[in-house]
Order: structure tokens, then C-alpha cells, then sequence
């Protein structure tokens, strides 16, 4: 399984493995956004018979008071889970934030629910809880708010 940057002909991609994996669903149109914006921050993991198995979309948050990225969605198909393919997506889309963009920390949202997902921002990538967002889903789920600061 290689990690690459995607290209627009991964979007579709990309697009079904985030319905296979999470109920956080985006139109195509929002994909387009993110890549024609910030190119370098969208990830694939793509196995030998080029299946995209996993994907990071990430973004800039320009207008804010530090420059920060954020990770929009993160997913890697069941079948190639526990292979550390979320960890080097992760990590390719935060180097880039921090040399490309100059970002001074990278936030995320993530369900309280989601032990997988908690396990590796906080043992793994080191992210650190700043906030609870109470009922941030459609569900009504909360949401910790994590960031992590680059340098
Ligand atoms: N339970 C406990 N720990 C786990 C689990 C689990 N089910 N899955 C992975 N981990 C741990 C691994 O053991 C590893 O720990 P280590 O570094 O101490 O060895 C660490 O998490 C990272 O593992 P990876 O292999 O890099 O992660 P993986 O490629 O399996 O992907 C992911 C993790 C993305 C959370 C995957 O389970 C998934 O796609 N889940 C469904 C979608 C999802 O929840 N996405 C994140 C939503 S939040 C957001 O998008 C901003």
C-alpha cells in the first residue's frame, strides 16, 4: 500500500470509502473545494491493484487569529485498518500544513464515541482535547475538539 497525494480522479474515490466508513457524508462539490484550494493536504492510501483504501481531507482555516489546518475527514476501509495507514496520512497532510502553509497547530473534531479513532490522535499523534462540543453531530453526539501544535 503506497501514500500519495490525490489528484482529482481519486475525489470519487475517496467519496465512496468516506460512505463505506462514517455517517459524516460531503457532496462532491466539497471535495472539489478542498482539493482546488489546498491540493497538497488531501491524501490517499492506495493498495497494489490501485484501490484507494484510505483517505485524509484536510483544509486551511486562513481567516482565523493563528494559522491552523484542519483535518475535515479521515477514513481507511475495514479491510486495511490496523495497518498504520491512518497515522501516515495523518502525518503527510500535518507536514504540509507546517511547511507549505506555515500552520501553527492542526485541530480536528471527533465523535466521544470513537475509541479507534480517539486512540490514535492522543496515543499516537499526540492531539490533546481542548473543548467538548456538545451535540456536534446530526445525531447528537458530542464532539472533542483536539488539536495539536506543530513545530
Ligand atoms: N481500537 C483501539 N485502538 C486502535 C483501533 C481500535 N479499533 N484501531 C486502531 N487503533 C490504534 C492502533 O493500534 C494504533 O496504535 P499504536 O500507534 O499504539 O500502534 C493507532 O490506533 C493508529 O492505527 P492505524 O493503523 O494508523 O489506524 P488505522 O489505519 O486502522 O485507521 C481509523 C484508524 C481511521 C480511525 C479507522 O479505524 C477508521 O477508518 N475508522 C472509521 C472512520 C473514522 O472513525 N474516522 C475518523 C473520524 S474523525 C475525523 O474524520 C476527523
Amino acid at each position: 500500500v503506497c501514500i500519495r497525494q490525490a489528484t482529482v480522479d481519486d475525489l470519487l474515490a475517496m467519496q465512496s470509502c468516506n460512505l463505506m466508513c462514517l455517517p459524516e457524508n460531503y457532496q462532491m462539490k466539497y471535495y472539489f473545494y478542498h482539493i482546488l484550494s489546498w491540493p497538497q493536504l488531501l491524501y490517499v492510501a492506495e493498495d497494489y491493484n490501485k484501490k484507494i483504501v484510505g483517505y485524509v481531507l484536510a483544509k486551511m482555516e486562513e481567516d482565523a487569529e493563528e494559522c491552523h489546518g484542519h483535518i475535515t475527514s479521515l477514513a481507511v476501509l475495514r479491510t486495511h485498518r490496523k495497518l498504520g495507514l491512518a497515522t501516515k496520512l495523518m502525518t503527510a497532510a500535518q507536514q504540509c500544513m507546517q511547511e507549505v502553509f506555515g500552520a501553527e497547530y492542526v485541530s480536528l473534531h471527533v465523535r466521544k464515541s470513537n475509541r479507534a479513532a480517539f486512540h490514535l490522535y492522543t496515543e499516537t499523534l499526540g492531539y490533546r482535547i481542548t473543548d467538548v462540543e456538545a451535540k456536534y453531530y446530526a445525531d447528537g453526539e458530542d464532539a472533542y475538539d483536539m488539536r495539536k501544535t506543530l513545530k
